[in-house]
């Protein structure tokens, strides 16, 4: 396997039971503020210092062991997102697809990192493309003002293909029905739609089928000849790009390469072929053709987990989460805990409660194995993942309510990461990150410098 990427030497090691550093409880902060968080447009903006709150404000104190600044009114966890490690992803995915261009798929808030400030961000670190499944997402991005060739491949007939044409975003059609929609809002919007055909490989998801793939062609053929769309792409998903020398892959491969020779004999003349997700772009250079779709490396997730992590292609996760300890108590042997006491104290302990659950993402199949980091230890999810809350054992680790608890991040404090999150709830990392619920505000660090995009 071929990464294309020099290896790194992993960042802080996870599970490194890296020694505690004894900080007292609370004490005055130094100085307000901390992180540059900026709001994203759309989200609601979370002040690094709470109104109120500054030198004039009272005496914050700081949270035990993370030296960060806790007054009330700190949200009670957040995700924090590291923009420049998005820029720098991107900048890794061009120089490892290059000559091919980089389209950051953004859909989905971003993976959860907010899609407007994750386009931005790809853009300035190099990508020349963005990419978003539904309609709905592109044309928010366009009103946002994000600019460049913008393509949505996920789309319906009640989409609204007038607005999407009107607003220059490049469609995906897998079939005629798609072809006449985008000739109509061709014709009502007075431009030619710009099309990227969709053909099916060996996925079996979107796209047309060998059987279909001549009719289509020849429907487009007349309608490009008309002068009401303008065929831009040709393209196809992987389904196994994640398995790296997989033979499915050079399968699709070889369907997709006389796809694309019919499309040539057809007339049309395509000026990007696409495939590769973030798994193909990284480890299967012949899919590369002239632009690759990468989205889970963008935030600096492994695609290949199970053959190297995120340090080693060359990547930085982007998000952090974290929550603060709702709740501290000792308890004695024998306590059930949390719904259904699937875990029972085995010696006096103390618990600490955790204010994020399922309705924040936090996957309930997580119950009794998610890992998190408090004060530089690891500790597991105790019992069963509530909708608002879980439960970790401390045992006799000195804890407080407030305390920080960081469920994953970059894995520079020895946390986990949300690949470790993946593994507890038997899921993939894509699957972690997307599901950060609208109650975990979201904070920015890193910004995109104004004029970069
Ligand atoms: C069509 C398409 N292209 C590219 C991607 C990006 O995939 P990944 O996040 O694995 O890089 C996706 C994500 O699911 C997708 O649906």
């Amino acid at each position: 396997m071929t990464f294309g990427i020099p290896r790194e030497a992993e960042s802080a090691g996870a599970g490194s039971g890296a020694a505690v550093t004894a900080v007292a409880d609370v004490r005055p902060a130094a100085a307000p503020g901390g992180t540059a968080a900026g709001a994203e447009p759309g989200r609601t903006p979370v002040p690094a210092t709470p109104p109120g709150t500054g030198p004039a404000g009272g005496s914050p104190v700081l949270a035990r062991h993370t030296g960060e600044p806790y007054r009330p009114g700190t949200p009670h966890a957040r995700a924090r997102i590291d923009l420049a490690a998005i820029r720098a992803n991107v900048g890794r995915l061009c120089e490892a697809a290059g000559p091919a261009e980089v389209m950051a798929v953004v859909k989905a808030d971003g993976y959860g990192h907010g899609m407007v400030a994750a386009a931005r961000a790809a853009l300035a670190g190099g990508a020349t493309w963005i990419g978003v499944a539904g309609m709905q997402e592109a044309l928010t991005l366009r009103a946002a003002g994000v600019p460049g060739p913008l393509l949505a491949w996920l789309l319906t007939p009640g989409d609204d293909w007038h607005a999407a044409v009107a607003a220059g975003i490049d469609l995906s059609a897998g079939a005629d029905w798609a072809v006449r929609a985008a000739v109509r809002a061709a014709h009502a919007t007075g431009r030619p739609a710009r099309l990227h055909l969709e053909v099916e490989t060996g996925l079996g998801r979107g796209g047309a089928c060998a059987g279909d793939w001549p009719a289509l062609l020849d429907t487009v053929a007349r309608a490009e000849a008309a002068g009401s769309v303008r065929v831009v792409g040709v393209w196809s998903h992987l389904a196994r790009a994640d398995e790296p020398g997989h033979p499915g892959c050079e399968e699709q491969l070889a369907h997709f390469r006389s796809a694309v020779a019919r499309a040539r004999r057809a007339g049309l003349t395509p000026e990007v072929l696409h495939l590769s997700n973030s798994a193909a772009t990284l480890t299967l250079p012949e899919a590369r053709f002239d632009l690759v779709r990468p989205g889970l490396a963008v935030y600096g997730l492994s695609p290949v987990p199970d053959r190297a992590g995120p340090a080693e292609l060359g990547l930085r996760p982007a998000m952090a989460l974290t929550a603060r300890l709702a709740s501290v108590k000792r308890v004695p042997a024998g306590h059930g805990v949390s719904y259904g006491h699937r875990y029972r104290t085995a010696r006096e302990t103390t618990l600490g409660l955790v204010p994020l659950g399922y309705a924040d993402g936090v996957p309930r199949h997580a119950s009794q194995a998610g890992p998190v980091l408090v004060a530089g230890r690891r500790h597991t999810v105790a019992g069963t993942v509530c909708m608002d809350q879980f439960v970790i054992d401390l045992g006799d680790a000195p804890a407080s309510p407030g305390d920080e608890v960081v469920l994953f991040g970059p894995g520079d404090r020895g946390e986990p990461g949300a690949q470790d999150w993946a593994r507890a709830a038997d899921t993939i990392s894509h699957d972690i990150v997307t599901r950060i619920g609208a109650r975990v505000p979201r904070t920015y660090t890193g910004d995109t410098p104004a004029g970069t995009c």
